[in-house]
């Protein structure tokens, strides 16, 4: 029986988190860039971010009995996307934020032109670390495309978020639902997939940790959207009322607080029965899940 973590533990992600800081910053130190670029990199990419991506590759691997060295350089190339995906996320022409974990956001910083190419360097990075990880050639290719589907996917989420286009033909519920597994379910999703991948899973387990991806993936962002209007832009370290403001569908805009909640309830227990075959190896990503749901920030 895996035990209840509360805000306060934060055992769980120290070691994914603190092993992903150090190799982030190994590879943006290590990569040939001109001085501002290589600011700009590290203003976006080190400190602050809760490393969620990175831990679920690194714990999915682990569940698996995979070595959690050769789930590293994975970890980093989600964390380099998903920090890509916030700096082009703030920019003006989206959700224009000035505030990102805590302290200004690139575009601030360092200028639009800069945030823009800053963001495009980091995905091709993410690539690069993933083809200079120590897995064979097979493994490589298969988290290289899945890198590539959760990041297309990321997209088009943004773009039904920021630009609609959603079919018509579906229900409002089934329209948030779309925008929420695209734009962030997919890269939480593929952070799970490329762990069982580099813990060389058997299609049976992959199999369990996607189910479990999908289910906390789109139950990261319902609780994003209730963070948005539940906490103070103190507190995130990121603008909080900002979704009614700019019109965006959320699962509290559309379903009230409440019904929201019993959405995360819901896909919470989702997450932990995909888990059941794993055992108790999978201990760490049943916390994790339970944290998901609980977090404040
Ligand atoms: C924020 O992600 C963007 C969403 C997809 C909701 P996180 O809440 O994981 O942000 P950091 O990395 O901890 O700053
Ligand atoms: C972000 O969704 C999804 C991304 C792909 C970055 P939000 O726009 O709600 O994320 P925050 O609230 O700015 O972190
Ligand atoms: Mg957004
Ligand atoms: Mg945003
Ligand atoms: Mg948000």
């Amino acid at each position: 029986m895996s035990t209840k973590h509360t805000m306060q533990d934060t055992d769980l992600f120290t070691r994914p988190a603190a092993i992903t800081e150090v190799a982030l910053a190994a590879a943006l130190d290590g990569a040939d860039l001109p001085e501002h670029l290589l600011e700009a990199a590290r203003w976006s990419v080190l400190g602050g971010g809760k490393r969620l991506r990175p831990a679920l590759v690194i714990l999915s691997c682990e569940a698996v009995g995979g070595r959690t060295d050769h789930a590293v350089h994975a970890a980093v190339a989600l964390e380099l996307i998903h920090c890509f995906s916030l700096v082009h996320d703030d920019l003006p022409a989206l959700d224009n934020d000035e505030l990102r974990r805590g302290r200004p956001t690139l575009h601030i910083k360092a200028g639009e032109p800069m945030a823009i190419l800053a963001g495009d360097l980091l995905i091709s990075m993410a690539f690069q670390q993933l083809m200079d990880s120590p897995m064979d050639v097979a493994t490589k290719c298969s988290l290289v495309s899945e890198l590539a589907g959760g990041t297309s996917s990321m997209v088009i989420g943004q773009v039904y978020d920021t630009l609609g286009g959603l079919p018509d033909d579906l229900e409002p519920h089934q329209q948030l639902q779309l925008v929420h597994r695209n734009k962030t379910g997919a890269l939480l999703r593929a952070a799970c997939r490329m762990g069982a991948f580099c813990g060389m899973a058997d299609a049976g387990w992959s199999q369990c940790l996607s189910e479990y991806g999908e289910a906390v993936g789109l139950m990261f962002q319902v609780v994003d959207d209730l963070l948005d209007v539940t906490q103070t832009t103190e507190h995130l370290g990121k603008a909080a009322g900002k979704d009614e403001e700019m019109g965006k569908i959320t699962f509290p805009g559309l379903l009230g607080i409440e019904e929201s909640r019993r959405v995360v309830m819901e896909l919470e227990q989702q997450a932990i029965r995909a888990l059941e075959p794993l055992g108790p190896a999978a201990d760490p990503l049943r916390d994790l899940g339970r944290f998901m749901a609980i977090r404040t920030k």
